[in-house]
Parts: C-alpha cells; sequence; structure tokens
C-alpha cells in the first residue's frame, strides 16, 4: 500500500492522491497490458493502462472539482490525443489540471522501469501545483507554488554544480525525424564532449524531476507538450532551478522545445544548443 495517500480535499491533497492511485494501478498491470495501439506511427504507442490511469485520475478530480477543465494526453475519450485546439481552448481555462497518465509508455511496454504518472493544475495559465510519481521507486516529487518542492517529504534542491563539463545532462530522442531528431543529434554531438554524460532514459516528467532532486544538472527536448512540461517545471523552479524554452525564454504551457536546469549552467548550456543548431 502506498504511503502516500493524504487526507483532505486541497489541490495538492486531489493531485496526490490521484497520482498514487494511478501509479499503483499502473504498477500492478506492469507487463500484463493487453492492447497495444499505434498512435500517429509505430513510434508512438498507447496501452489500455494509459488509458485506465488517465480517466482514474479524471474521476477523481472532477468527483472534487466538478468545475476545473481537465487536459489529458489521452484525450477526454481516453484515445483521442488532444489536439492543438483543444490545448488553446484548455489554456484559456481559470482552473486547468493537466495529465499525463503514464509518461514512458514505450519504457512501460518493453519493461524498462523508468515511467511516471504526470499531474499539474494551472490557475490562469500558471502552474501552482505539480506532482510527478515514480510507482517503480515509489517516489513522489511534490511541488507547490512559492511553497518550494519536495521527494520523500525532504525538500529538493538543484544540484550545486556550476559549469557543464562536471554535468549529467538528459534528453530524449525526438520522434519528429524532419525538423526536430536532428537538431537534437547535433546538440548531442556538441554537447557530448563538453558535458560529464548524457542519459536518455525514457521519461521527461521524470528527468525533470531529477533536475529538481539535483540527480541530473540539465534536461533539454524538443516537441514535448503540455502534459510532458507542467509538472516537472514547476518541481524545477521550485527546486531553486531555471526552466526556460531552448532559446532561453520564460516557460509557458505553450512551450514545446524545453530546458531545464540548475540554473548555474543554463546560459552556457543554451549557448552550445544555439551554436550547434547555427552551425547546419
Ligand atoms: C514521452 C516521454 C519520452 C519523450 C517523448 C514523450 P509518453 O511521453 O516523455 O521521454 O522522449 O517525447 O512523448 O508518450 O510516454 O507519455
Ligand atoms: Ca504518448
Ligand atoms: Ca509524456
Ligand atoms: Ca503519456
Amino acid at each position: 500500500k502506498t504511503p502516500y495517500v493524504v487526507t483532505g480535499k486541497s489541490f495538492t491533497a486531489v493531485a496526490i492522491n490521484c497520482a498514487a492511485k494511478a501509479g499503483e494501478w499502473i504498477k500492478s498491470r506492469l507487463g500484463q497490458y493487453k492492447s497495444l495501439e499505434v498512435k500517429s506511427s509505430m513510434h508512438d504507442v498507447v496501452t489500455e493502462v494509459d488509458k485506465g490511469a488517465e480517466l482514474m485520475i479524471r474521476k477523481l478530480i472532477q468527483t472534487h472539482f466538478p468545475h476545473h477543465s481537465i487536459l489529458g494526453e489521452e484525450g477526454a475519450g481516453c484515445g483521442q490525443a488532444a489536439s492543438e485546439e483543444a490545448l488553446k481552448e484548455a489554456l484559456q481555462s481559470e482552473y486547468l489540471w493537466i495529465i499525463d497518465p503514464l509518461d514512458g509508455t514505450t519504457n512501460y511496454v518493453h519493461g524498462f522501469p523508468f515511467f511516471s504518472v504526470s499531474i499539474a493544475l494551472a490557475h490562469k495559465g500558471e502552474v501552482i501545483v505539480g506532482i510527478v510519481y515514480d510507482p517503480i521507486r515509489d517516489e513522489l516529487f511534490v511541488a507547490e507554488k512559492g511553497k518550494g518542492a519536495y521527494v520523500r517529504g525532504q525538500r529538493m534542491q538543484v544540484a550545486d554544480e556550476k559549469n557543464l563539463h562536471g554535468s549529467l545532462i538528459a534528453s530524449g530522442f525526438p520522434t519528429d525525424f524532419t525538423r526536430a531528431l536532428p537538431v537534437n543529434l547535433k546538440g548531442i554531438q556538441a554537447l557530448a564532449p563538453k558535458v560529464r554524460n548524457i542519459r536518455t532514459a525514457g521519461s521527461a516528467a521524470l528527468h525533470m524531476a531529477y533536475v529538481a532532486a539535483g540527480r541530473l544538472t540539465g534536461f533539454w527536448e524538443l516537441n514535448l507538450n503540455a502534459w510532458d512540461l507542467a509538472a516537472g517545471s514547476l518541481l524545477i523552479s521550485e527546486a531553486g532551478g531555471s526552466i526556460t524554452d531552448t532559446h532561453g525564454q520564460p516557460y509557458h504551457l505553450g512551450v514545446r522545445d524545453v530546458l531545464g536546469s540548475n540554473g548555474h549552467i543554463h546560459a552556457d548550456f543554451i549557448q552550445v544548443l544555439k551554436d550547434a543548431d547555427a552551425q547546419g
């Protein structure tokens, strides 16, 4: 039984309970999913576990906050991905829950134990609660705007590292092979000799939680969506780090090319990627 079930119906309590409940179920179905559907391509798959977890989370949120809006990767009908229009419309809502019920589906279907549940609440476009839950390690990452970020109940602080050469950086391989992948590969090639090493472990939300926890010094990835990033963005900023797009503009819910770090390496990190891209 997860220790994370909490009482009360504050935004954060509901978010934690959603993540704990969905995470427990996701873990219990590991290696036993029944259907594997292809979404946009063979690189983009979904199982009934993703959809079930999203439905579970939606129901719990709706029970407590029936007037709030919800944006989830698998869509209201669970199976229909959120469109650009749905995203724009959702961003107008006063209170918007942003859910990735299972971040790291590819890992999940292969039994690679690195995936998470990501839940954020935005008020008028600003993320005020961010939760990332890793059910395998039973690690809950929680941030509230202005109140810090915590893992396993302990306050998180980004890594102290001042330079790129002592940094451990993560990224993810985009499945947009025309624009994003070539740009990402140039970035990896330029960055690899300048940093300690690079990881691509397959869950953007968990990568960001690890930046907040100081386990990674930085993270960048292209072509992500609000549900991959919203919770992680608050974890990083509340743990004292910096979160922007890959050009250094402040993070907002529409950002798709993201770059997060401990702050100290932020400018150098952006510069290396920028130079790599400019070199063509
Ligand atoms: C994916 C993961 C992965 C990232 C992909 C995302 P999903 O999310 O975050 O790490 O590289 O771009 O789409 O589809 O497993 O929720
Ligand atoms: Ca997906
Ligand atoms: Ca995701
Ligand atoms: Ca997902």
